[in-house]
């Protein structure tokens, strides 16, 4: 009430004459725009329902036209009715909704699915193609009360899409060298120096022969879905270091060299292991069953290559919780468990253990960057809270699922393995980093 009453008494500054004219300007002048709108060649009516603004008020306005073209805006005016067959797309919301986006440079798209931006005409599916386009939109749009971030964000994309430098960290500001990823930089050149090809693997070749068939099934089992896994993270890392690059956080992207080296090293451990004492694992994949492979084949790749697509703190947030939550802080650390449970008490295969420790140090610095990352991103966004929420629990039942279906093939589980203890671990595991974030899921 008090929004209509302000807008009533001093006018919001949207939506005049003036303001259409110089929202034209601005996505003209919008590199970005330029880019992802050239696909996009329609005029649309944002048309605005409840109308205060005094210029709106008019018998005939219906809301705003934009006639975009090729990444280009021709016109923006007054829409009124006889537009309405002419425009391939109508959205409609009320003043409040439209101003309140504008402010907030929001996604429309994503209003739209949540029922407050309604789509009058034109098609849901083909619109979700342009979500980038149309948030580029609205950060084109001029904020009248002042805090005008579109060109705070211009001067940002101009330096990047240049390629250009305005200046080098180290020899401004300098580097912070007691930043959290520094510190962890330093701890991976302390302990993740280790070399898997220097692991003595005499005694497991040794003692692999004398392990009974179920044994041997069970460790290649698990050892297949981490070979499969440690492959996945080094693959899959690449666009949330380029995004964290781009963010030009140098300290991060130093400590990130080592995280993405470790975990090829994990690669190179179990793939030698493999064909050193295993021999090879015989027909691997088909330890891969259908809720491993909805994480490792799918959910884990598409959350970061959607990076490289749309570099959103959204994005970044769901790679991370997907990459360092659940796939390391979950699934992984409940893996080293379930090693440590076969092996340690009756002195088994040392290499394997020896190489696992060193892994899970590694781990433990990645998942502490993934929480300080977590951490950041809902710091800057606190509404992602309810985001990461919601995906911390989708991911927490897929987990759950894989280590149900690792343990279903077995009657009697080799080495006494324990289902129920191994979901109660990663549930542990799991509940003891969201508790870290400070998030109640
Ligand atoms: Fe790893
Ligand atoms: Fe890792």
């Amino acid at each position: 009430m008090w929004f209509k009453k302000k807008i009533e008494k001093k006018g919001s500054g949207y939506f005049t004459e003036e303001w259409m004219n110089k929202w034209k300007e601005n996505i003209n002048r919008s590199k970005n725009y330029n880019n992802y709108g050239k696909s996009w060649n329609a005029p649309i009516i944002l048309k605005i329902t409840h109308p205060v603004s005094a210029s709106l008020r008019e018998k005939e306005i219906i809301g705003i036209f934009l006639d975009l073209k090729y990444g280009n805006c021709e016109e923006v005016r007054y829409a009124e009715s006889k537009d309405e067959p002419k425009s391939d797309v109508i959205l409609k919301a009320d003043e409040k909704t439209w101003i309140r986006l504008m402010e907030k440079n929001g996604d429309p798209t994503k209003l739209i699915m949540l029922g407050r931006i309604s789509l009058e005409k034109g098609s849901l599916v083909l619109l979700s193609t342009q979500r980038k386009a149309a948030m580029e939109l609205m950060l084109a749009a001029p904020k009248p009360s002042g805090e005008n971030i579109y060109e705070e964000k211009e001067k940002t994309v101009e330096t990047k899409n240049s390629h250009k430098r305005s200046s080098f960290k180290t020899t401004s500001k300098g580097l912070d060298h007691d930043s959290y990823p520094m510190r962890l930089f330093q701890k991976a050149k302390q302990f993740g120096v280790w070399n898997p090809s220097e692991i003595n693997l005499a005694t497991d070749i040794e003692q692999w022969k004398k392990l009974t068939n179920e044994e041997q099934g069970i460790i290649h089992h698990l050892t297949s879905l981490f070979l499969a896994g440690e492959e996945a993270v080094t693959s899959d890392l690449l666009p949330l270091i380029k995004v964290i690059s781009n963010e030009g956080r140098l300290e991060d992207e130093i400590y990130l060299t080592s995280f993405l080296w470790e975990e090829a090293k994990h690669v190179e451990f179990f793939s030698m292991y493999n064909q050193n004492v295993f021999n090879g694992i015989p027909d691997a994949e088909k330890f891969h069953k259908p809720f491993y492979k909805i994480v490792f084949y799918e959910k884990l790749p598409f959350a970061l290559s959607s990076l490289d697509k749309d570099p959103s703190a959204v994005n970044l947030l769901k790679a991370s919780i997907t990459y360092n939550m659940i796939v390391e802080g979950t699934l992984a650390e409940t893996g080293y468990a379930a090693f440590y449970n076969m092996l340690e008490e009756r002195n088994l295969l040392p290499g394997l253990r020896e190489g696992i420790n060193k892994l899970k140090q590694d781990e433990s610095r990645h998942i502490a960057y993934g929480l300080f990352l977590i951490n950041r991103i809902l710091d800057e966004n606190p509404d992602l809270q309810e985001t990461a929420r919601d995906e911390l629990t989708t991911l927490l039942d897929d987990a759950t699922n894989i280590i149900h279906e690792i343990f279903e093939p077995y009657d009697e589980i080799p080495f006494n393995l324990d289902k129920e203890w191994f979901l109660n671990y990663a549930i542990k595991q799991f509940q003891m980093r969201v508790n870290k974030l400070g998030l109640n899921v």
